[in-house]
Order: structure tokens, then C-alpha cells, then sequence
């Protein structure tokens, strides 16, 4: 199995290279409209930007940073296939313009923007970023009435393009239940608030870099990818920055189409890629540790589960998961056109060699006889 991986740097707005239909599915985060950070950014795409934010008009500033948004998520649209999912990250802003402090809604201008241009909005995650930090609390402390509550919180949008994905034939059905979740991470996945998201990839990128670049966690496009595509799937981020994206895609078993405006990210996405192989292998180890970890829980407070995995041997609570099987990655390497490939492993593996020697996994056997014991 072989999965590839292509960055343009290019201005998302027009996607001339990709054919209406191609993508089976869109993870992004885009510049936030009214964040200070990217006022140059969008004031470079039109002037008129800038000049609204000099003349205090946070109104007309706010447009027309989303005017410029619409036109990629137009694009977005077009690429897009029927029955296919965008998943959007984005947070609103807060700023004191011309004396007035008040939010500027970026997910509500958004989700219309998509609803009008033809997607079907579908209940949205919430990605609670609780902070302690001291100046959470914004406004006139405990005094009433002119304090307000914390913005510790981001969306996650959730479109999709027409009615619900086919999976008509033999193969594709058998795709899909080879691409499952564990029936505990749909529990957790699947939920409206995301509270536990780490930044897996953290200590492997700068953090400066990170704190510039405006950077999701791994796990972010990670979930979501294994939540609305299959392996073999198309993946497509139009703000690409850093190229969390086409990791998660990589780790995934997923093709993915990055794009992003500023050829200055190209060292760190080369850098990032460099690691993937180990990083994607220990993500796929801890999954599986988590669900071994999970099974001897459940064991041990309801009894047997049900089902078991065809491929790994353990046990499963719903038929559905069966067929999961994880791919480890075997080889990736750069091509001469500049487009990454990586190859997988056809059979499951337990663990990598480096993790086998780090931790003991029980392996079917203990779990046979631990349900027998029950
Ligand atoms: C919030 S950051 C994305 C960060 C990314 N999710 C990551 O994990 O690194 C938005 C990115 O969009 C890029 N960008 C802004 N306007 C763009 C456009 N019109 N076309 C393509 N990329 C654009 C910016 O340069 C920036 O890197």
C-alpha cells in the first residue's frame, strides 16, 4: 500500500490543478479574521484591509477579511465530491477597536458562508483550550456589570457536500471497515466537546515556530481524518502552514493536497516529514496500547466483550470493528517533482520493533485467558 502527498504554494483561491469532485475530504484552519497575527496577511491580499483597520472600522475590516476567506472556500466547494466532509478549526476573536471590545464571530460567518455556497452544516465539535493563564478573565474583575467571560474555546465546523457517502461495491465496503475507529475512541471522538486534545507533535517542532504559524495539535486533523475519510482517501488543506495535515494523512493511510501561500514554511514541513515514519508508527503503538489498556478495564468491571479482531486477536465491543486494522509505515521518501510517498505494511503489526522491547503487550493469548477467568 503506498499513499502520496503533494504541496503547492500557491494562493488557495484558485485550485486550478485540482478537478471538481477530486477530494473526499477538506481539514483546515484558516487565518482568524480580526486575530492581530494575520492582519498583514490578509491585508496583503487586499489593501483595503488595511486601510479599514488604520481608520478603526472593525466592521468593514471583519468583511472583508471573510470576503477574502469566501473565495477559497469556494474553491473548496467545487473540489469538493458529493457525500464528502470539510471540517473547519476556527476561533473567533476578541479586540478593542475604536474604543469598543467585542467579539468578532468568525464561526458564525463561516458556517453561513459554506450553508450558502451549498453545504450541509452538521453538529460541530467545540476544542475547549482551557488555560490558567492570569489574564483569562477579561474586563472589570469581580465588579459587575462590565466584565466577560473567557474565549478558552475553538470550533471545529462540520460540512457535508450532498446526502451520505455510497459505499457500493465489495471493495470499498471492505475499506471502509478495514479504516474503523475502537468503539471507545467513537466515544470520545464522536463527542461535541474536545477537551483532552494534546499536542502530540509539540516537542518536535519549535514552539516559537508553532506560536507563529498558528499550528493545530497532531491529533486534531488526525481524528478527523479517521472520522470522515478511508484509507486511500484524497485529503485537502488550503492553509496548509506547518503541514500538520498531510501528516495525519500520511499517518493515516491517507493522499492528501496541501496548499499554502508563504513558500517560507517549505523547511519545516521538509523537516517535519523527515520524522514520520517513527512518529506515525508510535501514534498507530499507543492506539493500540490504549485499546489493550481499555479491554483489561472492561474486563474487569462488565465481563467478556463480544466480538474479536480478526487481525489483532483481541478483543472488541462491536462488530464493527472486526476488520480495523492500523498500517504501520514502512518507507517514506521525497520524489523529484517535490511530491511525498509513503509505503505501509499489508499486515498488521503489534507493535514496532523499538516499542516491543520498551513495553510488554499482552498479546490474544492473556486476553483469552483473562475472559475465561471471568
Ligand atoms: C492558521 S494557519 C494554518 C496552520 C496549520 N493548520 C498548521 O498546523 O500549521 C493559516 C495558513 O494559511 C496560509 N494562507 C493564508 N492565506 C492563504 C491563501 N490565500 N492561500 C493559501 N494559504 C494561505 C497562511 O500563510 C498560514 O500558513
Amino acid at each position: 500500500m503506498k499513499t502520496s502527498h503533494q504541496v503547492l504554494f500557491q494562493d488557495a483561491k484558485k485550485m486550478k490543478s485540482l478537478k471538481s469532485g477530486s477530494v473526499d475530504l477538506v481539514v483546515t484552519s484558516p487565518p482568524y479574521p480580526m486575530i492581530e497575527m494575520w492582519d498583514t496577511v490578509f491585508s496583503e491580499n487586499n489593501p483595503k484591509i488595511c486601510s479599514a483597520l488604520q481608520a478603526e472600522n472593525g466592521g468593514m475590516a471583519f468583511e472583508l477579511m471573510h470576503k477574502e476567506l469566501d473565495d477559497v472556500w469556494k474553491e473548496v466547494v467545487r473540489v469538493l465530491r458529493t457525500g464528502g466532509f470539510a471540517c473547519i478549526n476556527i476561533g473567533d476573536a476578541v479586540r478593542t477597536i475604536h474604543d469598543n471590545f467585542m467579539l468578532y464571530p468568525n464561526h458564525s460567518r463561516i458556517l453561513t458562508s459554506l450553508y450558502q455556497k451549498g453545504l450541509s452544516p452538521l453538529p460541530a465539535i467545540i476544542w475547549r483550550k482551557q488555560t490558567n493563564a492570569p489574564n483569562k478573565f477579561m474586563g472589570s474583575g469581580v465588579l459587575p456589570a462590565g466584565a466577560y467571560v473567557t474565549l478558552e474555546h475553538e470550533y471545529v465546523l462540520i460540512f457535508r457536500k450532498g446526502g451520505k457517502r455510497e459505499f457500493g461495491t465489495e471493495k470499498y465496503r471492505a475499506g471502509r471497515q478495514n479504516s474503523a475507529l475502537f468503539w471507545e475512541e467513537r466515544n470520545q471522538w464522536f463527542s461535541d466537546v474536545w477537551m483532552d486534545l494534546k499536542g502530540a507533535r509539540q516537542d518536535q517542532v519549535d514552539k516559537n515556530v508553532r506560536k507563529r504559524s498558528g499550528a493545530f495539535p497532531f491529533e486534531l486533523p488526525y481524528r478527523l481524518i479517521n472520522m470522515y475519510s478511508v484509507k486511500g482517501d484524497t485529503v485537502l488543506d488550503p492553509f496548509l502552514g506547518t503541514g500538520t495535515t498531510l501528516l495525519a494523512a500520511m499517518a493515516a493511510c491517507r493522499n492528501s493536497v496541501g496548499i499554502e501561500i508563504d513558500q517560507n514554511f517549505s523547511e519545516i514541513i521538509d523537516a517535519q516529514f523527515g520524522s514520520i515514519v517513527n512518529f506515525s508508527n508510535d501514534h498507530i503503538n499507543e492506539r493500540l496500547r490504549r485499546h489493550e489498556t481499555f479491554v483489561k478495564e472492561r474486563l474487569q468491571t462488565k465481563g467478556p466483550l463480544k466480538h474479536i479482531n480478526q487481525h489483532y486477536g483481541f478483543p472488541v465491543i462491536m462488530n464493527q470493528e472486526k476488520n480495523l486494522m492500523f498500517n504501520h509505515l514502512t518507507e517514506a521518501r521525497k520524489t523529484e517533482s517535490g511530491c511525498f510517498e509513503i509505503n505501509y505494511s499489508e499486515k498488521p503489526m503489534r507493535t514496532s520493533p523499538r516499542q516491543a522491547k520498551e513495553a510488554d503487550i499482552p498479546g490474544k493469548k492473556n486476553f483469552q485467558q483473562l475472559e475465561l477467568k471471568m
